[in-house]
């Protein structure tokens, strides 16, 4: 197939924890963007996977060294639109807040609330920019959240069609009354990077879908009486084998 100058890349993908790194790509270049918002959390790594340009960005940096409130979330997607990406899919590592969202479950949300604080969430409020107020009424872009259930049947990976996707502030997990009154208000599940990434691809007219991969039971929700940060990366690592195999199957 041919490719390679980097505007037609056909899919970014933001790993999040537990994706530090898109093993199968192939013929990679780095690339360490400039951009007016300062650095992304690492370098844009473009490749080939199975016969498509994929480029790929570390979300907390490869050695996962930024919290998600430090995470320059307007670095990161302006440095992948401004290589060619047109789609974006981040892959975020959650809470399961519904029941049949526990651990390792994969779930495609649909709809989200964002109950963070203090980040930067806009392309607008730097000086001179257009004030812009763009339609959020579907936060997803659902031609790419259907790409990814259909590379998923096509897989026969069990996925979850749809959920809302509760956006926290972090690096703390959250108390069980805050999940309690997330359930109340209709989150899902509950993740702490959701936000403000998919407003910002919406920004600059990216098609963004998120892949949630679920963690752990959120709090309160499952029998355990305190979440184990080792037990979340062993779920997540298992979910997160998936990954490539759902890409192939997206992009083939
Ligand atoms: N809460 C917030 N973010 C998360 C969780 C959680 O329980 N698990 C993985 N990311």
């Amino acid at each position: 197939m041919p490719h390679s100058d980097h505007t037609s890349i056909d899919l970014a993908v933001i790993g999040g924890s537990g994706l530090y790194h898109f093993s199968g790509l192939e013929n990679a270049t780095r690339h360490t963007v400039e951009t007016p918002y300062g650095p992304a959390s690492g370098d844009v790594v473009v490749g080939d996977f199975v016969g498509r340009r994929v480029a790929f960005l570390a979300r907390h940096g490869e050695s996962h060294s930024l919290p998600p409130h430090r995470v320059n979330y307007r670095a990161n997607v302006w440095a992948l639109h401004s290589l060619g990406a047109r789609r974006v899919i981040g892959v975020n590592a959650v809470g399961g807040i519904r029941a049949d969202m526990g651990p390792r479950v994969i779930v495609v949300p649909d709809q989200l609330i964002d109950y963070t604080h203090g980040r930067d969430t806009s392309y607008c409020d730097v000086e001179g920019a257009d004030v812009r107020h763009i339609d959020f009424s579907e936060p997803y872009t659902e031609s790419l959240r259907q790409s990814l259930l259909q590379a998923a049947r096509k897989r026969g990976v069990p996925i979850i069609d749809g959920g809302c996707y509760g956006a926290t502030q972090g690096p703390r997990l959250e108390t069980r009354a805050e999940i309690a009154r997330m359930k109340r208000d209709g989150c899902d599940l509950v993740g702490m990077t959701g936000m403000p990434e998919a407003v910002l691809a919406r920004e600059l007219g990216l098609d963004y879908a998120c892949l949630a991969l679920v963690a752990n039971h959120a709090a309160g929700c499952g029998d355990e009486a305190e979440i184990s940060i080792e037990e979340i990366f062993a779920h997540l690592a298992a979910a997160t084998a998936e990954v490539p195999g759902l890409l192939s199957a997206l992009l083939e």
